[in-house]
């Protein structure tokens, strides 16, 4: 009988329960307890696909354990450096070579585990680990340099670096930025191999014992600002290096180069 009467109170009156209910529930107690969740970080793969790395997004989704590793480093911080679709076009026939462990450990090889904003990557230069990173015989780390206003990611296998292009995400805990070529770790395939042609087979005797090539990388410690450095920082060197190399020319050229110099800055921040 009390259900009916209730089924049948006229709508007002559920119409004003509907309002409080909400208010009585976020005066109550169980409102302040609720810890506020910090905003769920993005697909990180989603987000990928929409900045113009479709491709590269769609291989790790075809990689159960690079796309789990991926969300689930998301939350920590992550720096993604994400080839192009153009830069995994061309690369497409020799991934396809890869295991499936290569090829997730490719796909890994493309993150660090650290939030890096676009402006902090430019001063953090230097030899970094990546996902794929796992102790020493899976070393899998790159260097990142700072070539003028690029910022370039290199490996002893790489023949040219990749450039970082454009900021698809930059929020921490979560970076992504598009790389203009895919980044061969060395790990996975040969250094460069040197101009000079093995010789014909000869008995070996008397030869000296031909040395494999050294690939030792380059000590990392180039740019940074060691304690060592003159008082002048590094940026100021490089515009006095642009400044005496242009001093020579005249001054139609100078303001040539200077144009170049300004368009070719336009064009990596655009
Ligand atoms: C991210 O998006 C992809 C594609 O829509 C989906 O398969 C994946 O489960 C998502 N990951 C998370 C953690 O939501
Ligand atoms: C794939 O691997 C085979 C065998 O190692 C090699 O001969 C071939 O050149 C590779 N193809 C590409 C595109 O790298
Ligand atoms: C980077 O990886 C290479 C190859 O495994 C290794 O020889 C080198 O020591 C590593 N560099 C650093 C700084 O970890």
């Amino acid at each position: 009988m009390r259900r009916l009467r209730l089924a049948a109170a006229p709508h007002g009156v559920l119409l004003l329960l509907l309002i409080l209910l909400p208010l009585v529930a976020a005066a109550g107690p169980a409102a302040a307890k609720a810890p506020a969740a910090p905003p769920a970080p993005p697909n990180v793969t989603t987000a990928m696909a929409k900045g113009g790395c479709k491709a590269f997004a769609d291989l790790i989704a075809a990689s159960p354990d690079a796309s789990s590793t991926y969300q689930s480093a998301a939350g920590g911080g992550i720096t993604v450096f994400c080839p192009t679709d153009d830069a995994v076009r061309a690369f497409l026939p020799r991934y396809k070579n890869l295991t499936a462990d290569g090829k997730a450990e490719l796909l890994l090889f493309h993150a660090v585990p650290v939030y890096y904003s676009r402006g902090s990557l430019k001063s953090n230069n230097g030899v970094m680990n990546t996902l794929a990173t796992d102790g020493a015989a899976k070393n899998y780390n790159f260097t990142v340099q700072n070539e003028g206003d690029a910022v370039t990611i290199k490996t002893a296998a790489s023949g040219d670096a990749a450039r970082v292009k454009s900021t698809v995400v930059d929020a921490d805990p979560v970076a992504i930025f598009t790389v203009d070529a895919v980044i061969e770790p060395v790990e996975l395939f040969k250094p460069a191999p040197s101009p000079t042609p093995a010789p014909s087979p000869a008995p070996a005797a008397d030869a000296p014992k031909a040395s494999k090539p050294a690939h030792h990388p380059a000590p990392v410690v180039a740019d940074a600002p060691g304690p060592a450095a003159t008082d002048s920082p590094p940026a100021d060197q490089k515009k006095e290096a642009k400044k005496s190399a242009a001093a020579g020319a005249p001054p139609c050229v100078r303001w040539f180069a200077a144009a170049l110099a300004a368009v070719a800055m336009a064009s990596t921040l655009a």
